[in-house]
């Protein structure tokens, strides 16, 4: 076993570029397994949080190696860990204060990872962890849709809006979603029942009457949403600003809270006129609902959607194209090829 392991690390906030540097393998502590990474999912929160832009719910020590999610094998268990075994094959999303999967191990509590699904090769599942936990939480979990219902997912090409358009379709729900042309026939596979082009239409001139929004935009398109919804739905957003009631399920000090309420007063007006309830959604890792999408992707219900496979050791090119917001679905770092035979557990 090596003592060291390549990682992507970021000495300070809004460094240019992660370094890819030679740094300790993690030890995993009771409840861990150490995971050899197979892949892992680049994801708008790694250029967020190197930038320094999620500072308010989420600071960070340095050096702090970069990335979210993961697929790969469990190499290590700690002494607590009953439910996996050396040699399983696991996808999963860390806790958010220890991140660090753009590196060939990791140590992760075994709460949060789930056995990959067997259909997927490890690109595919490394796709998932992420997005399908946040488009479950939103529309599951929040929203709770029934067959019928009305939902608006925006930016349906992205990867929240691809998982979110197949697990929309399967609860039921009549989807409308926006994107730019260029990618209707990806969301019109994927099941989305009306499109729309976000550069020619105005979404809230051609929609109506909607139970649903999942905003991934913030800013004027989630106020835009309140045009739309009926009295009584729900806008969940990913993207917009935190409010107060956010703030106090979250458990941010008393400061923290008045400067999100005060910061969200529009979205609080919007509620009061429309009748329409605003929930900003930061997603929680949870090996749980990782084990109900695994069972979904097994069933066929949802397809990972990749833009591309990029070797880790490109990692700089690969987060640059992802800047650069044209990836249709999701983009995916490829650690090693070493266990591109293996299955999952039976
Ligand atoms: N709060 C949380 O827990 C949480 C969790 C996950 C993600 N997020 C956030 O959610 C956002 C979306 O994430 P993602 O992974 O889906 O990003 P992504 O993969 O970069 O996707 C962006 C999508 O937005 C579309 N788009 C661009 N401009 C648009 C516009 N004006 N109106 C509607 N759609 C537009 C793009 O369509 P075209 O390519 O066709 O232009 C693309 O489909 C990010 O800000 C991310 O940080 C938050």
């Amino acid at each position: 076993m090596p003592e060291t392991m390549k990682a992507a690390v970021i000495e300070a906030y809004q460094q240019p570029m992660p370094t890819l540097k030679q740094v300790a393998i993690p030890t995993p502590r009771p409840n861990d397994v150490l995971v050899q990474i197979v892949a892992a999912s680049i994801n708008p929160i790694d250029l967020k949080t190197k930038d320094g832009g999620l500072r308010m719910l989420l600071k960070y020590d340095m050096p702090l190696i970069m990335g979210s999610d993961f697929s790969g094998v469990v190499t290590a268990i700690g002494e607590s860990v009953s439910t996996y075994h050396v040699g399983d094959v696991v996808y999963g999303r860390v806790q958010k204060n220890r991140i660090g999967t753009f590196a060939e191990f990791i140590a992760v509590d075994q709460g949060d990872i789930a056995l990959k699904p067997a259909n997927m090769t490890f690109e595919e599942a490394a796709s998932i962890p992420l997005v399908g936990l946040t488009s479950y939480q939103a529309l599951h979990d929040i929203m709770a849709i029934r067959p019928g219902q009305k939902v608006l997912i925006q930016g349906g090409s992205g990867g929240i809006g691809s998982i979110a358009i197949q697990i929309a379709k399967h609860m039921g729900a009549y989807v409308a979603t926006t994107t730019s042309a260029d990618h209707f026939a990806l969301v019109r596979a994927l099941g989305a029942d009306e499109l729309i082009d976000y550069r020619t239409t105005d979404f809230s001139k051609v929609l109506a009457d909607y139970d649903f929004v999942l905003d991934t935009r913030g800013g004027q398109t989630l106020a835009d949403a309140f045009k739309i919804i009926r009295p009584g739905g729900q806008i969940v957003s990913i993207a917009g600003l935190p409010n107060a009631r956010f703030g106090r399920e979250y458990g941010v000090p008393l400061w923290k809270r008045w400067a999100f309420g005060v910061a969200t007063r529009q979205l609080t007006k919007l509620e009061k006129q429309t009748g329409a309830t605003y929930t900003f959604l930061f997603m929680k890792p949870s090996g749980a609902e990782l084990e109900t999408l695994r069972q979904l992707i097994e069933h066929g219900v949802i397809h990972a959607v990749i833009d591309r496979v990029v070797p880790f050791d490109q990692i700089e090119s690969a987060l640059t194209y992802s800047k650069s917001g044209q990836a249709a679905g999701k983009i995916i770092l490829k650690m090693t090829t070493q266990f591109d035979q293996v299955g999952a557990r039976e």
